[in-house]
């Protein structure tokens, strides 16, 4: 049998909004539907889903800092903190966990302060405009990988 990898979605502010908040930019779907198909999708790959959603900062911080010896690889949908928080950046720093940032939007075609990102130069990579399916290909390319890359 194969090792289960553990991957943690990690949930930044106001995504606990998804399916009422700016429907027009961030769809109709809630952060409850996406965690149910995750979740399906997740089992087929052989991955142990965890995950957080916080609007406050340290929260996420802490979960960062508690995952160091238990997630193989972390996907963070930062929100607002993307643009902002240095704090999450160093959090992943020291714990040295691969991981992918994703955003339902194309934050570059949209106001000015959201194309800087604090995380991306030191991500894997980024998923970007894709709308929720940015999450399913963040999930899968982290299946892909994990068995000859970290
Ligand atoms: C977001 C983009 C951010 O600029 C914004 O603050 C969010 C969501 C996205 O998923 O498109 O809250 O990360």
């Amino acid at each position: 049998m194969k090792n289960i990898i553990n991957v943690l979605l990690i949930n930044g502010p106001n995504l606990n909004l998804l399916g009422t908040r700016e429907t027009e930019i961030y769809g109709n779907s809630t952060l409850n539907d996406l965690l149910k198909s995750l979740e399906m999708q997740a089992k087929e790959l052989n991955i142990s889903l965890h995950h957080i959603q916080s609007n406050a900062e340290h929260v996420l911080i802490n979960k960062i800092h508690s995952s160091k010896n238990n997630i193989n690889y972390i996907i963070i949908n930062p929100a607002a903190f993307t643009h902002t928080s240095i704090a999450i950046r160093d959090a992943l720093i020291a714990v040295d966990i691969p991981f992918i940032e994703v955003h339902i939007s194309n934050i570059y075609s949209r106001e000015n302060f959201r194309s800087h990102s604090w995380l991306s130069d030191i991500s894997k990579g980024v998923i970007c405009g894709l709308g929720l399916d940015g999450y399913y290909w963040a999930l899968k390319t982290i299946s892909n990988r994990l068995a000859s890359l970290k």
